[in-house]
């Protein structure tokens, strides 16, 4: 039978299924049990984070940060347009308009030359994304928002261990939302994570993450009875993915090991082969330390990306690309998008392929993949 290398696939460190019975036995499967309070003093430590509260995704820490800046209708957020759509539509829901930003051709980052252009009065908000988990230029960033009083959110899906400059990411802004979803380094399957770096939002996070209330503090014997605080939802995941995602972050370092390597041995196998026919591969700027998140080529066009994820999946493997741009999506259109307005988004976007990357992707696998790579132009 003809070998099939998936682009993902979720990988088991080893623990899972025996937290997920300790959760079980604890009695306690709803949220905020043992495995959750030990997911968050884990990121706090290793992130330097004021508070680490987990959330059913990515998706939900960004709505919560939308909910803790009290975007309303007629604030303005600031987006790269080079992203998932949970990046806008978090803030989209609240009826902030969302204002795209173009991609830095080099890291694919939001372009921080084009920030202050950017800003009105009614800016609240700048979302940078480190995409593949490449800090994004934070210095300038900060000190941009810094002076406009706008708030930075970094969208950390990507980059869980990346650095910038020393610091980790996620620690940057006065908040972060994180991503376990199975494609991430470290999964629980579906999940996430806000981070506080502001004290001052940690209460408030706390009731909004809690539907409202404020059964956190019930829960901890703070209070007698709880009641209906604040505007919230229920963003909190049982203590059973809790157990799952305990499992991963603990063997962290093993899991950043191995994706080095897989990154390595990609880097090192394709570069003579890309700089050869034009073809990029990412660039990592000196002050920054990667995740080993993904590995994506940007091919010399459109036609060529086609064909080579076509080339590849006629020899077993499936390869991908994103992001579409938002600001040319349907909603992004409805937001006034037009083409032409993230000229370098639109030009990656149609380029950029990803090759499989997973934690157990094997060093056979990682020669098969090269060397269909190297037959795409025999
Ligand atoms: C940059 C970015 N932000 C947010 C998300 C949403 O993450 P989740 O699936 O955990 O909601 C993703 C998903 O991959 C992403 O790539």
């Amino acid at each position: 039978m003809k070998r099939r290398i998936p682009y993902n696939k979720p990988c088991f460190e080893g623990k899972e299924l025996v937290y997920i019975a300790e959760a079980i036995n604890n009695g306690i499967i709803s949220g905020d049990g043992q495995f959750t309070k030990r997911c968050h003093a884990f990121l706090e430590a290793e992130l330097g984070v004021k508070k680490a509260f987990l959330t059913t995704s990515c998706t939900h820490a960004l709505e919560m940060a939308a909910i803790l800046l009290n975007i309303e209708a007629g604030d303005e957020v600031i987006v790269p347009s080079f992203t998932f759509v949970s990046t806008a539509n978090a803030f989209a829901l609240h009826k902030a308009r969302i204002v795209f930003i173009d991609i830095r051709p080099d890291t694919l980052n939001m372009d921080e030359t084009q920030l202050e252009k950017l800003i009105t009065p009614r800016t609240k908000a700048v979302v940078p994304v480190h995409y593949a988990g490449v800090g994004c230029e934070m210095d300038t960033i900060l000190e941009i928002a810094g002076r406009h009083n706008i708030a930075v959110v970094e969208d950390n899906a990507h980059g869980l261990f990346g650095k910038y400059k020393g610091k980790p990411l996620g620690s940057l802004g006065c908040m972060s939302a994180l991503s376990f979803h199975e494609t991430k380094n470290v999964t629980c399957g579906e999940g996430g994570a806000l981070l506080l770096n502001d004290p001052r939002l940690i209460e408030r996070a706390e009731i909004i993450r809690e539907k409202g209330t404020s059964r956190s503090r019930f829960f901890r014997g703070e209070i007698k009875k709880y009641t209906w605080e604040d505007i919230g939802s229920s963003y909190l995941p049982s203590d059973i993915l809790a157990g799952f995602l305990y499992a991963q972050l603990e063997a962290k370092d093993h899991i950043q090991e191995h994706r080095r390597r897989i990154w390595q041995y990609y880097y090192s196998a394709l570069i003579p082969w890309a700089q050869e026919h034009g073809i990029h591969l990412p660039a990592i700027p000196e002050h920054c330390d990667q995740p080993y998140h993904m590995f994506y080529m940007l091919m010399p066009s459109h036609e060529d990306r086609r064909r080579m994820i076509e080339h590849l999946e006629s020899h077993g493997i499936r390869s991908v690309f994103h992001y579409l741009p938002l600001h040319l999506s349907g909603m992004g259109v409805r937001m006034g998008g037009k083409k032409g307005n993230c000229p370098v988004t639109e030009d990656i976007s149609d380029r950029l392929i990803r090759l499989p990357f997973f934690n157990k992707l094997t060093g056979i696998e990682q020669e098969c993949i090269v060397e269909a790579v190297f037959s795409f132009y025999n």
